[in-house]
């Protein structure tokens, strides 16, 4: 039996996670639960599930979560509650499954305690990648990722030599604009962004595969967790979203996985690894696929490709100040207070201004982070002036 605790368990991918749970009939417990502000959806996965935890990250709110729950269940909030839920004695296994850089300290929290990580969070990895592999490795903890191209390429590289890897090619859809020209994206709204052709997500990570920066961040992610350089990690745009990713080998043979774009398959691998099982999720039917094409990324349209490999090779700081800017610009595109091609203007120009060094320690990669939410909202005030 895995029992599991679960951050982030009202989003996308959390509630995914409870759906592959539910099919895998109580072969997965829940030892604990976390979420930031959802304390409807909370307090409903609470009933069902019955972990000893439950966490509301907005601590406004942990009252009205007790109310919710009922006596019985043990509620806190705020930080310390998510670390709290990150270490709980009884998960054997923390699926990380937070927006963005808040899931960076309870991630380390769960390997100082031990436990085995699924990783959905990406920005954890690009932020402070060196801090997480590094203290993985002394704790001796696995880190099985839940991005699907990820999923994918830790598939292809089982059982094979680390070194033997040549090049990791991270397929991408496109997202909604891949066709579109450069004039038009400067009239793209969030509506029309948010409208994924193959992938049903978060805000932040759709926006995010709107710009290509998702597969920038997943560059970084990469680099980290199979431990290659980031010249070794290629972008191929892949329409069909059947191909999640591939390894070319020193030899020249290519190994890839395949599967329908469906969350709940890299989750399953990811909660039972190594074991395989049929939960009756649906089937890729190769002969009605029948064409899988594969194409360059347009640089030139999509910059954030570009902005992700400079802030991979400068290192230190500078991927943690590229992801803090984005999540900012991110916001505040969703907000409509700026447009959508001045996403990736102020990531580049925050990473510009951003004067680098150190980065080796979570300190200095937390204060870089808050410099730059500081340095993309002042951007963004000198924007809508300008406009
Ligand atoms: N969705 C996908 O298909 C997909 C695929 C691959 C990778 N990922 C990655 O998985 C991660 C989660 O994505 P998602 O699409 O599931 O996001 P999402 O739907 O926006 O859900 C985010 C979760 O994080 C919580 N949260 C939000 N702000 C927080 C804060 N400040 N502190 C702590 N928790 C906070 C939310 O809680 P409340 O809802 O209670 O506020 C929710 O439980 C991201 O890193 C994303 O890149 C997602």
């Amino acid at each position: 039996m895995m029992r599991i605790s679960l951050l982030g368990s009202t989003g996308s991918i959390g509630t995914q996670v409870l759906d592959v749970v539910e099919r895998l009939g109580g072969r997965v417990q829940v030892s604990a639960l976390a979420a930031h502000s959802n304390v409807e959806l909370l307090a409903r996965q609470a009933r069902r599930w019955r972990p000893g935890l439950v966490c509301i990250g907005d601590a406004s709110k942990v009252g009205e979560l007790r109310e919710a729950c009922g006596p019985e269940t043990r509620v806190t909030a705020g930080a310390d509650g998510w670390i709290e839920a990150a270490a709980i004695e009884s998960a054997l296994k923390v699926v990380i499954a937070v927006a963005g850089t808040p899931g960076l300290e309870p991630t380390l929290a769960a390997i100082d305690a031990g436990k085995e990580i699924a990783l959905a969070s990406k920005e954890v990895l690009v932020a402070a990648g060196h801090i997480v592999m590094r203290r993985a490795a002394e704790r001796g903890v696995r880190i099985i990722p839940i991005d699907s191209e990820h999923s994918a390429i830790f598939q292809c590289i089982n059982g094979e030599d680390p070194a033997s890897i040549e090049t990791i090619f991270l397929t991408a859809s496109g997202g909604p604009f891949a066709e579109v020209p450069k004039e038009e994206l400067l009239r793209v709204t969030p509506e029309r962004a948010l409208e994924h052709p193959t992938w049903r997500m978060g805000k932040k990570v759709t926006v995010d595969s709107a710009t290509l920066m998702n597969k920038g961040l997943e560059i970084i992610e990469a680099r980290w967790l199979f431990g290659v350089r980031p010249d070794q990690v290629r972008v191929v745009i892949h329409p069909q979203s059947i191909v999640h990713s591939m390894v070319r080998f020193v030899d020249g043979s290519i190994i890839a996985q395949l599967g329908l774009p469906d969350m709940r398959l890299p989750i399953q691998y990811a909660l039972l690894y190594p074991e395989r099982v049929d939960t009756g999720l649906p089937r890729a039917d190769m002969e009605r696929i029948g064409t899988l094409s594969f194409r360059p990324p347009d640089e030139e349209r999509f910059p954030a490709l570009r902005l992700a490999r400079e802030a991979a090779q400068i290192g230190g700081t500078m991927p943690a100040v590229m992801n803090a800017a984005d999540e900012v610009a991110v916001g505040l595109f969703l907000e409509g207070k700026i447009g959508f091609t001045d996403i990736t203007q102020m990531v580049g120009e925050t990473m510009r201004r951003h004067v680098q060094g150190g980065g080796a320690t979570l300190e200095e990669v937390l204060s870089a982070d808050a410099w730059a939410r500081r340095t993309a909202a002042d951007l963004a005030e000198e924007i809508a002036i300008a406009n």
